[in-house]
């Protein structure tokens, strides 16, 4: 898909301020500083749509970008950053899950892990949430240009093999890096598939 315009639309801290869901929206959601600002302008090719930083922590607020005035990306705070409050944790903890729960719109979210290392407690307690309150999802594997084939290939068949130990069926998995753009095409073309599927709420 080309992307013709990407435009940042606005930033909310509950999803009940968020722009009006008539479009289909994909979220953006994983551990701080797993690369989900960076993805989304890799995916964009706008190298400073999405705020990065190297401190995670850095997107704190549930950020809308509308796409070819067509349909929406999300960009969303970190869970689990372990140097912030047990207060503000939770507050953007029920941000989050209030977001995922109440957005009539949300078509799938993507689940970023980092590629370097091994299945974290947060991330599959997070995806057993997502599905057992039956939000669709897909895993994202970012930062792989630091990996060789190889290890990336243990590391997606250590993903697949532990949670084949509690998913009957496995969701999608993308191979992504915002360095060389590795996985944005594969991305981008499933996001058009759903497209229209989607029904105005
Ligand atoms: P928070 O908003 O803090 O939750 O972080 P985030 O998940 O949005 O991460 P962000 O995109 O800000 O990236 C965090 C750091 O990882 C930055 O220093 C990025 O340059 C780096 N980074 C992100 N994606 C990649 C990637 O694909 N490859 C490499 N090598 N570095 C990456
Ligand atoms: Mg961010």
């Amino acid at each position: 898909m080309q992307i013709k315009t990407a435009v940042f639309v606005k930033s909310s801290s509950e999803h009940q301020h968020a722009p009006p869901p008539a479009l289909p929206e994909y979220a953006f959601i994983g551990r701080s500083n797993v690369g989900k600002s960076s993805l989304i302008n890799a995916l964009t090719g706008r190298n400073s749509l999405a705020k990065t930083s190297v401190q995670p922590g850095k997107t704190q607020l549930i950020n809308h970008f509308l796409i070819n005035d067509e349909w929406f990306l999300v960009d969303l705070p970190g869970y689990g950053y372990a140097k912030v409050s047990q207060t503000e944790r939770e507050k953007w903890r029920k941000m989050i899950d209030n977001y995922l729960f109440e957005r009539p719109n949300l078509l799938c979210t993507f689940v970023l892990v980092d590629s370097r290392i091994e299945p974290q407690k947060t991330d599959l307690e997070f995806m057993e949430k997502l599905g057992t309150n039956g939000l669709p999802f897909c895993v994202v594997f970012t930062k792989t240009d630091k990996l060789t084939k190889t290890k990336l290939a243990s590391q997606v068949a250590a993903y697949q093999q532990k949670m084949g130990e509690t998913w009957a069926e496995l969701p999608q998995m993308f191979v992504t890096s915002s360095v060389d753009k590795t996985g944005c095409d594969a991305l981008l073309s499933q996001i058009v598939e759903w497209i229209p599927t989607f029904q105005k709420p």
